[in-house]
């Protein structure tokens, strides 16, 4: 059976690199993983007083978490941090308190940018972000990728065999991982 991944995207707008990175990740992963895409588009910053009728995209957020084996964060670096669409989901999830979906959930993160560091710097924040809920994170092998014409094609095809194999090795520890600290 292959692992059930709730896939958090960090960007929202159409063309997001991101997107595509992990279209190209779920393509590699196929024989292991079922990618489920979790719709954060509609996700209100946190208010604690939507909990009296919580919104769709709330109660759908956890319920694809709850229904998955792990959670995978794809994330664009923004001013040297992660978007605040994976604080406010990592938020969101993380509630009502001893009801949170995240709890024990092996994680992976990685992310794509045109910029020289590879979401780096906006990794290392997110996995503090991630541990903060209690997700289980994987430390290594740690996938920063610069998004470029000689590494990836426009419809996110993966051109270069080393990105591949990075890419690849990365799956590979990840279901690993899952198989260890999984339920
Ligand atoms: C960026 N970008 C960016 N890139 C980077 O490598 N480090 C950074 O700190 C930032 N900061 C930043 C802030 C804001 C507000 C925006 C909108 C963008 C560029 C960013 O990586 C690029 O736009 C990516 O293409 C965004 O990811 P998606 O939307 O393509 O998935």
């Amino acid at each position: 059976m292959p692992a059930t991944i709730a896939v958090l995207i960090g960007s929202l707008r159409k063309g997001s690199l991101n997107r595509k990175f992990a279209q190209a990740l779920e393509g590699i992963a196929a024989d292991r993983m079922r990618f489920d895409y979790v719709d954060l588009s509609d996700l209100p910053h946190y208010d604690q007083d939507l909990w009296d009728n919580p919104p769709a995209s709330v109660t759908g957020l956890k319920q694809k978490v709850e229904a998955s084996d792990a959670v995978l964060i794809v994330t664009p670096e923004y001013n040297r941090f992660f978007p605040g669409i994976i604080k406010d989901a990592l938020d969101w999830g993380s509630r009502p308190k001893g009801e949170g979906c995240w709890a024990g959930k092996p994680c992976a993160i990685t992310g794509v940018t045109p910029g020289a560091t590879g979401t780096a710097v906006a990794q290392g924040h997110t996995r503090l972000a991630a541990l903060s809920v209690d997700l289980v994170v994987q430390h290594s092998p740690e996938l920063y990728v610069q998004w470029n014409d000689e590494r990836f094609g426009d419809d996110g095809s993966v051109k270069n065999d080393q990105t591949r194999k990075f890419m690849g090795d990365f799956i590979t520890k990840f279901a690993a991982w899952i198989e260890k600290h999984g339920n």
